[in-house]
């Protein structure tokens, strides 16, 4: 491993009102800090010579505190260093990522409280973080956050992609509008199961984006939140400053703190070209290193699932349509009547191993092999799951054997209707399981409210759970894919067995409706900028009623942004989530999802416009391949990639996946055209894009 370090430390023991510079190593962006006159702490910063924030107030306000940590303070020391080195990740986009900053920690006292707290800002060529820090002391043990009141003032009314901030759902269609819009939009940006007294009108979640009317993108968002509630930002419409707005628990406290301890980093990303945004490993960076010692167990995973058929409702979790009256595990199933449509038993999960195996995938997910579908939505919350009694027509030995015989292994699923301590008092019992039969990742869920009641899937409480439970499956070997939970922040560098989460509105809800043709141009620069999307793409068959004659919904795409989307949605987890009958019917459409990689030795982010398009390419860690996907938005769009990416002096094979010249997401999503092509790093290529639309190519050494 390449090791680069390099810190210098200059302290300054001052007492000043004095402002404090930083500079970013390419000199870019430039910090200001400094106190106003009451003694409350104000940043801005400038990129290129440009105001992107503006003079924004920090500080937190305790519950039952005489002044809180909003004013009154000195500066008493200012320490600066440099940081440059380069660390190797487990798995990811690239095979090394250097992590370069400029640092300035200025600790910050209330005299007449006798006490201290540190805030750190790391200027990277890419943007700012900062975080705030609660030494141990005498005056500051345990307190109680009220509100923490960061604020991010915008410098103009700059189009922003955001969805509702939301206290339990991130599962929201983006709305593309002005700052001063988002209040008159708000009702239509609703959706799903949302209640609006939860937040403020105006209230959007991060990762933010936006784009200024002079071609800046900046995004806003957090790292490495840990032991802490998410922070969602309210805006001020009469002056276009965000300010944070944490997550409360059920009496509506927003934090619990014993110091030592630290806030997450609040990011700012900036640049006038879009692709620096979503190339940027900043939020990894502010991460802290691997905390696990042996990593040989975690894999990147291509998988199938005994999935969509539940999901388009073609098929059923529940084995009988009878809810049960006594405890769980108490269910006398010969008693019950089947309801026939049970999609998890063997013989069906046995052909879904088949079709897995031939076609070269590594696991299968099976969802419902469990009991406690019949009340999963929690009507009674007696029968909650426990994660360990198979129904009676899901055999596990048997098919544990039938996949290792095929080289499949198999994927645990846990729904925990959001019952956290249910799922908690059943953790080692249910890992130990896994072990025992040889699961080794789980995808995990988190539907519904949070039991105990009040709480909120992004408050502090449910934040420590998830983090708890991928710490744990550590300990077992076990890899963790978490739908519902909190949207990650980058902490998959310290736990990198944390190797998914969905924390976003994915591929389900195109048969829940459909999701926006252009969701797919958006999501890599919001949700994808704190960790990788178990976004499960690959849908062949875009009209659901085929599957399902009573579920009339549409999935805008086309197969060939379909298949684009292995490349352009980063994730070390990619599943092929259509049914095998669906594949069978366009095998060589089909053949791009058995050759793409799932992990890489680099990435280039070859053209990028939020909403509009990204075109990305790959190369695989394991072999000289590369893969290039395009998502487009609604506009047709026409254009030109340059392969100078590729190693000069080799000669390659490049099979295109386009869409026809008449496809289109709604109206002709299977049309698609598969060409072949000798190509150099000297080569370009010409290549269309439908509305809804893309390509994906795979580029093999001759
Ligand atoms: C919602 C998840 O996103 C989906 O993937 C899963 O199948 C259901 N919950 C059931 O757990
Ligand atoms: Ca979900």
């Amino acid at each position: 491993m390449r090791y680069i370090f390099s810190i210098v430390v200059v302290a300054m023991l001052i007492s000043t009102t004095q402002a404090q510079k930083l500079t970013s190593p390419s000199s870019e962006f430039k910090l200001n800090f400094e106190l106003d006159a009451e003694g409350t702490p104000v940043y801005s910063l400038n990129y290129k010579g440009d105001q992107v924030i503006a003079k924004s107030k920090l500080g937190l306000e305790l519950v039952d505190d005489e002044r809180s940590l909003m004013d009154g303070f000195e500066i008493k020391e200012v320490t600066n260093s440099t940081f440059d080195n380069t660390w190797t990740p487990v798995w990811g986009e690239q095979s090394e990522i250097r992590n370069h900053y400029k640092e300035m920690a200025v600790t910050l006292a209330q005299a007449n409280m006798d006490r201290h707290i540190i805030i750190r800002f790391r200027l990277f060529d890419e943007g700012l973080g900062f975080r705030y820090e609660f030494p141990q002391q005498d005056n500051l043990v345990y307190f109680v956050i009220e509100e923490e009141h960061t604020e991010f003032a915008m410098t103009g009314d700059h189009t922003a992609f955001w969805i509702p901030g939301d206290y339990d759902s991130q599962e929201y269609d983006y709305t593309t509008s002005k700052l001063s819009e988002i209040s008159d939009r708000f009702d239509d940006a609703l959706t799903g199961n949302a209640s609006q007294e939860q937040f403020s009108k105006t209230g959007v979640q991060t990762s933010l984006m936006m784009k200024t009317e002079d071609g800046l993108y900046i995004n806003l968002h957090e790292a490495a939140l840990k032991e802490y509630s998410l922070m969602n930002l309210n805006l001020d419409e009469s002056n276009l400053t965000f300010t944070s707005w944490l997550t409360p628990d059920a009496i509506g406290n927003k934090g619990y703190l014993q110091a030592p301890a630290v806030s997450p980093w609040r990011t700012i990303m900036v640049s006038d070209d879009a692709t620096d945004i979503l190339s940027s490993n900043m939020t990894l960076n502010l991460n802290e290193p691997n905390a696990l010692e042996d990593t040989s167990w975690i894999k990147p995973i291509k998988y199938m699932g005994v999935w969509w058929e539940m999901i388009t409702g073609k098929s059923s979790w529940n084995y009988t349509d009878e809810l049960p009256s006594v405890k769980l595990g108490e269910t006398d199933y010969s008693k019950t009547k089947p309801n026939g449509r049970h999609a998890a038993n063997t013989e069906h999960v046995k052909d879904y191993i088949d079709f897995a195996s031939e076609h070269g995938f590594d696991a299968l997910l099976v969802e419902g092999w469990n009991e406690g579908w019949e009340d999963w939505f929690g009507k009674s919350k007696d029968y909650v799951f426990d994660f360990v009694t198979p129904y009676p027509d899901f055999d596990v030995e048997e098919i544990q054997d039938y996949a290792a015989s095929k080289d499949i292994e198999m994927m645990m699923h846990h729904e925990t209707s959001g019952a956290i301590r249910n799922y908690e008092r059943h953790l080692d019992t249910a890992y130990q399981f896994m072990n025992k039969f040889g699961y080794t990742s789980v995808k995990s869920g988190y539907v519904g409210d949070i039991i105990p009641r009040g709480e909120r899937h992004y408050g502090q409480w449910a934040i420590n759970h998830y983090l708890y439970a991928v710490k744990k499956a550590a300990d077992y070997k076990i890899m963790v894919n978490a739908h519902e939970a909190v949207r990650p922040t980058g902490l998959r560098r310290t736990y990198p067995n944390l190797i998914g989460n969905e924390s976003a509105r994915g591929t389900e809800f195109q048969a829940f409706g459909g999701s926006k043709p252009n969701h797919v141009t958006i999501l890599p620069f919001t949700r994808l900028i704190g960790g990788p999307m178990d976004y499960t793409p690959g849908i062949f068959e875009m009209d659901i009623s085929k599957l399902n004659p009573d579920n009339n919904s549409h999935v805008n795409s086309t197969i060939a942004n379909q298949l684009a989307l292995y490349v352009t949605m980063y994730s070390p987890l990619q599943m092929a989530a259509d049914l095998p009958e669906n594949y069978r019917r366009f095998m060589d459409a089909f053949q791009f999802i058995k050759d793409v990689a799932v992990d890489w030795e680099e990435s280039h982010y070859l053209e990028a416009e939020p909403g509009e398009y990204i075109t990305v390419a790959r190369k695989d860690k394991q072999s000289s391949s590369w893969y290039v996907g395009n998502v487009n938005g609604t506009t047709p769009r026409k254009t030109k990639i340059d392969l100078n990416f590729l190693e000069k002096g080799k000669t390659y094979a490049a099979t295109i996946y386009a869409d026809a010249k008449d496809a289109h997401y709604k109206t002709n999503p299977q049309a698609y055209k598969i060409s072949t092509k000798t190509v150099t790093s000297k080569s370009t290529l010409k290549l269309k894009s439908a509305p809804g639309g893309g390509f994906a190519i795979s580029i093999k050494e001759k």
